[in-house]
């Protein structure tokens, strides 16, 4: 994404060192390099943790996520049944899944990779909590906040859980009418966490506001730009990724660098910056 005053194009290959040193030298605030087409090579792995988990953590970490999604699973049973349901309960599972992904990351992102049908929503959910708490983390919050960013993961497609199978675990391509039904989940799911004290307004505004759009495309309320939060666009950044990289019936799964292009891409729809952070922070998870 070279300012156009200093290169020709926008996007181009990269084939000399010293292009890669005046894109360093230029005024862009953000560059994205593909290092699979470029011919330089690239430090790209500068910064990186690269230390593989230790197998005893990597089991405790395993064991720790399984419980996580029962813990999960419990609580939106609770919910879709209408009962009492207590907000702060879902704090240690969110605190283990910090802890989880902090002391093991590369397990998580193994673990969302197999997720099967049926575990859809609440592997899905896991995942995007995990990544939203690597990516807060990554943005400088403090533990408090983290924690509360991992249990608003969890909770953000509760609605989906009022939307009818045929439609949600439907093989093949969704209609139009069927994709305006899906479509309600984020309001169905605000509407219902509103009703029980004690939930913060960024776990509600996650919950309702994660499919806006920067540019006013997304729904449920069609938000644009300064009107969308950090938290917000980041939960979309994450959910977006794990979806992108998720085994559909109808399609395979994109590879962690095609999600990233992809998004990246659309800087209309996704924050930028937020995306080349999820990016660099995938590379040291792997
Ligand atoms: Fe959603």
């Amino acid at each position: 994404m070279c300012p156009e005053a200093e290169f020709a194009k926008r996007r181009f290959l990269l084939e000399t060192e010293l292009d890669y040193r005046a894109i360093v030298a230029s005024s862009a605030d953000l560059v994205l390099v593909n290092a699979a087409r470029s011919t330089v090579s690239i430090d790209s792995t500068a910064g990186r943790s690269a230390k593989a988990a230790d197998p005893v953590v990597a089991a405790r970490t395993r064991t720790a996520i399984a419980n996580n999604i029962k813990v999960l699973g419990d609580s939106l049973d609770v919910i879709r049944q209408g009962d009492e349901f207590d907000f702060d309960s879902l704090q240690p599972a969110a605190a283990s899944l910090v802890d989880s992904v902090t002391e093991a990351p590369a397990v998580l992102l193994q673990m969302t990779r197999l997720k099967s049908k049926d575990q859809g929503t609440f592997v899905h959910s896991i995942a995007v909590a995990g990544l939203m708490a690597r990516l807060g983390a990554a943005t400088g919050m403090d533990a408090d906040a983290i924690q509360l960013l991992a249990t608003a993961g969890l909770l953000h497609d509760l609605g989906k859980l009022f939307i009818p199978d045929a439609i949600l675990k439907k093989q093949g391509e969704l209609t139009d009418a069927e994709r305006k039904v899906i479509r309600t989940h984020p309001q169905i799911g605000y509407d219902i966490l509103k009703r029980y004290p004690g939930v913060p307004q960024m776990v509600l505004d996650i919950c309702r506001l994660h499919h806006e759009a920067l540019d006013g495309s997304g729904y449920p309320l069609g938000l644009s730009g300064d009107e969308i939060s950090q938290i917000v666009r980041l939960s979309t950044v994450c959910d977006v990724f794990d979806a992108l990289t998720t085994v559909r019936p109808y399609k395979r799964a994109w590879t962690r660098e095609q999600a990233i292009h992809w998004m990246f891409d659309r800087g209309h729809l996704f924050d930028r910056k937020l995306v080349l952070s999820l990016g660099r922070l995938l590379d040291a998870m792997e």
